[in-house]
């Protein structure tokens, strides 16, 4: 059996930062990643990383503008926290070697993003997440921990009140083991693959917060999905808000500059949910383009020229071109908002505990919550770094005063024998379909506007997918790199949050943030100005609510 102080799984940018910390703290740390550190959903990030550093910006209007775009349901001293350390984390991942752009001046070069009241963004190109992994994965130097690369999260082993370790599965050699751990940093990022049209990679499939879930811990404000305004038609690959940030506009078919009526002071730069739910109406009116891959806007970069757009924009020139066949310098782009984030996730404090003893989280698997219920642009990567280092490092403090864990034989057996079971079946569901059915589902009745009607409706569907995943059968029984395994075990995870998001989005009978209902439009305080907890029960999810912690910021109307 193997066994270490602590074991932090995923290796984007939160759980290469909490193994840091951890690491600088004394404690033997692994990671295990089922994909190379370097290829990670982190290097994904295209615009930039929030920090107040401008001489006319303040860390009082980043904290007041997280706390608006959150429509008010963000935790306050979670938020002060996080704007306060964004300077100081942007410098120290500078000098671990990051190369962000620059001005002509010599300073950090920043952009203007959605709902950001001055230009905080601070960028390298538009391959932000890609220059802030490097510079982190080289700071973190791979002789300093144990690396279990391609190896998967099957389950939490929590006994005794504490976790005692956890149970995977090495892709390569087609073998589960065992983990003894003090301490576990979950750090396993997004879960956007749900859906169907959404910016993240095949890789997102929320294997940590489903994993967690499963374990005991409380899984928080499922039900706020953030989609992305600008995601090339048919691939849904990320246009990233730095475009808009640089002047790039978005138009109907009429050729109107349609923001116009939506957010009359900023336009294309208001917050997130307010840009995508004006290009669905957009469409939904009649005034969008249409084509086989469906309805959609466009979004001109040209007035820009050739030189601002390939040197600031790099990533989404070649993006278009190759899978658009557009060249962003001579035409506009088509695009149409796609799942791009979750704000919820398991549920933790500022330094990354859960519910469970032992157990941490940090990045986008996890929710402190600073987003509430709609994230701003750029803060995101902030978010990876500034809570994977107090992650890590309260996960090496509880490790250093735990006891011995104890794994038994019985902890392995209870994972491997169903799974194996998978692939004996003569027949049985195949995982790919029920995949398939999973995102028409979520995007038919939980996408960017929501009503009963569909939530109910959706919530029985995936509950009937749910049936059938207990009948899947793996076809492919090789023990070397079974994708077919792996994937299968991947959409049980991804049809347990779907639950969750469905089972939170009926209850919260208001609308906020990303979160909109057509049948309770209005965002309703004196009822929901509280967060959902979910925490698995023999029926389903079991909802709870919490109080949302305020600290100078009362709640308005929110108006871009
Ligand atoms: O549009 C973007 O570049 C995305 C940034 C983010 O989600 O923070």
């Amino acid at each position: 059996m193997l066994k270490h102080e602590v074991v932090v799984v995923g290796a984007g940018l939160a759980g290469q930062r909490a193994a840091l910390a951890a690491r600088e703290a004394g404690r033997d740390v692994a990671i295990v990643s089922k994909l190379h550190p370097l290829r990670s959903h982190s290097g994904a990030a295209q615009g930039g990383i929030n920090a107040a550093l401008g001489a006319e910006d303040s860390v009082d209007t980043h904290i007041y503008d997280t706390v608006k775009g959150s429509d008010y349901l963000g935790d306050q001293d979670a938020i002060e926290f996080f704007c306060r350390e964004a300077g100081p984390t942007v410098v120290e991942m500078e000098h671990f070697g990051t190369v962000f752009s620059r001005s002509p001046d010599g300073s950090l070069a920043r952009r203007a993003f959605g709902g950001a009241g001055f230009p905080r963004t601070i960028y390298a190109a538009d391959r932000t997440g890609l220059a802030l992994l490097q510079g982190l994965w080289e700071r973190l130097g791979i002789e300093q921990f144990t690396l279990y690369n391609e190896w998967d999260l099957m389950r939490l082993v929590v006994r005794d009140g504490r976790v005692q370790g956890l149970v995977v599965f090495d892709r390569i050699h087609g073998i589960f083991e065992e983990i003894a751990a003090k301490s576990v940093v979950l750090a396993t990022g997004p879960a956007g693959r749900i859906y169907g049209r959404t910016t993240n990679a095949h890789t997102c499939t929320g294997d940590g917060i489903a994993v967690a879930y499963d374990a005991g811990a409380f899984v928080k404000d499922m039900e706020f999905v953030q989609f992305h305004p600008t995601a090339l038609l048919e691939s849904s690959i990320l246009i990233t808000e730095g475009a808009r940030g640089e002047g790039g506009i978005l138009k109907n078919a009429t050729g109107e500059r349609f923001m116009t009526r939506y957010a009359p002071h900023v336009l294309e730069l208001a917050s997130r949910d307010v840009v995508s739910r004006a290009i669905v109406t957009e469409v939904a009116e009649g005034r969008g383009f249409s084509g086989p891959y469906g309805g959609y806007v466009h979004l001109e970069l040209m007035h820009l020229g050739r030189e601002k757009i390939e040197s600031r924009l790099q990533e989404i020139c070649d993006f278009s071109r190759h899978f658009a066949g557009i060249d962003p310098v001579r035409e506009p782009i088509p695009v149409y908002p796609a799942q791009h984030y979750m704000m919820g996730g398991i549920g933790t404090n500022i330094r990354g505990a859960t519910n469970l003893a032992g157990v941490f989280a940090a990045g986008e698997a996890a929710c402190v919550s600073i987003h509430g219920a709609n994230r701003l642009g750029g803060n995101s990567l902030l978010e990876t770094l500034v809570f994977g280092q107090q992650a890590g490092k309260a996960a090496a403090e509880y490790a250093a005063g735990a006891p011995a864990t104890q794994l038994r034989a019985a902890d392995l057996e209870a994972v491997e024998t169903p799974l194996r079971a998978w692939s004996s079946r003569p027949d049985g569901e195949d995982p790919a379909r029920l995949r398939t059915e999973m995102q028409q589902t979520m995007e038919r009745y939980a996408g960017i506007y929501r009503n009963e009607a569909d939530l109910f409706e959706g919530l029985k569907r995936i509950r009937a997918l749910r049936a059938r995943f207990e009948r899947i059968r793996v076809v492919d029984a090789s023990k070397v790199y079974n994708l077919n395994l792996t994937d299968a075990v991947e959409v049980g995870h991804m049809l347990e949050l779907a639950e969750i998001i469905f089972v939170g989005a009926y209850a919260r009978t208001e609308s906020r943030g990303a979160h909109a209902r057509t049948d309770f439009p209005k965002r309703d305080d004196a009822k929901w100005m509280r967060h959902t907890m979910a925490e698995k029960g023999p029926e389903g999810p079991r909802l709870s609510y919490t109080p949302v912690a305020f600290t100078r910021w009362e709640p308005k109307e929110r108006v871009y």
